[in-house]
């Protein structure tokens, strides 16, 4: 299963364990390490930069010959963090940056400059393009089968294509459970694969037993998509509570999202109670399920530790 991603990373299978808003942690990454793949944690999953920092050096203390980490940076407004976010990263240093959602341009020459390696999300060609000429070391394809914000184009339409028009490596992300999705992948001309959803049942993992269980008992037909998190479509598994709530968004926000001066203020709003309810769905036992995933959990039967999990992908 070598790759020009296992090549750009030093790891032993051309596989990233993708970043998961609350889910993803040290120790995921660390097992994820051990079995020969990478790993990568939104920096936002950590509330201060001394967090950050404490996690930066813990998994430089963990990291093993065949394993590599980074750290995910949203690198729009909508994140107040951003620039200490990059600065503690570029100092502490890691493998590999994945920025998403904005320009990656500063990140790409502050990164560079101290040689960790940067992955961009993009869902066109048009923003793969940009990336490229940016400097971008590879392009993460998110196609529409991924979990959490995704794309427009089938995994095959998007990897297809970008590998064609791109000269930097082009990493599948969305919709793969099983070593058959990762060959599927590499012939449709990826160099590797980023997977999030199927980690969500990890033993690992940092959310309830609750959360984890629905990705073990719920399949692909159970993900819908809802604008109730943070106003951008999000899929989720399509829980009584989830129904009962509905995905559109409400009445009111669509009224004041008609005024031009509100409607910022309704998306932060919508962005906050969003995001607070989706938090205590991971984290607390609630009647109140929103949990995030994709359809790439048709393939989880239990709650494994990662190694099983990256077992069952190179078998
Ligand atoms: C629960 C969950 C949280 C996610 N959080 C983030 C995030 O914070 N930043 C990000 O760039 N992508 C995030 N993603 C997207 C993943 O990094 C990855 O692109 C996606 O999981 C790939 O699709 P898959 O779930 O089918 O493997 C998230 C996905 C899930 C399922």
């Amino acid at each position: 299963m070598q790759s020009k991603l296992s090549e750009l990373l030093n790891i032993k299978y051309p596989i990233i364990q993708a970043p998961m808003f609350l889910v993803s942690n040290v120790a995921m990454v660390t097992e994820a390490m051990k079995a020969g793949i990478a790993g990568c944690i939104p920096a936002l999953n950590y509330r201060t930069i001394d967090e950050l920092r404490s996690a930066i050096k813990a998994l430089k203390a963990n990291k093993i010959e065949g394993g590599s980490f980074g750290f995910n940076l949203i690198v729009n407004k909508s994140n107040v963090k951003y620039k200490s976010q990059l600065e503690a990263i570029c100092e502490e240093g890691c493998d590999f940056i994945i920025t998403s959602l904005g320009s990656p341009e500063e990140t790409i020459i502050q990164a560079h400059a101290v040689g960790i390696k940067v992955f961009c999300d993009v869902t066109d060609l048009r923003f793969a393009k940009k990336v490229e000429q940016l400097g971008a070391d590879a392009a993460i394809a998110v196609n529409n089968e991924a979990g959490g914000h995704r794309g427009n184009m089938s995994p095959k339409e998007l990897t297809n294509l970008l590998s064609k028009e791109l000269s930097i490596p082009v990493i599948s992300a969305g919709g793969v459970g099983c070593k058959a999705d990762i060959d599927k992948m590499i012939s449709y001309g990826a160099s590797g694969v980023s997977v999030g959803s199927p980690f969500i049942a990890s033993h690992e993992a940092n959310v309830t037993d609750e959360y984890k269980q629905a990705c073990v008992d719920y399949g692909k037909e159970d993900i819908i998509m809802t604008e109730r998190i943070s106003g951008t479509p999000c899929t989720v598994i399509n829980t009584p509570y989830v129904q009962k709530i509905g995905t559109k968004a409400t009445w009111l926000e669509n009224l004041l999202n008609k005024n031009k001066s509100l409607k910022k203020w309704v998306k932060m709003v919508r962005f906050s109670i969003g995001m607070k309810a989706t938090e205590n769905a991971a984290k607390k036992a609630t009647y109140k399920t929103v949990w995030v995933a994709g359809p790439s959990i048709e393939h989880t039967h239990a709650i494994q530790p990662v190694k099983g999990i990256v077992d069952k992908l190179i078998k």
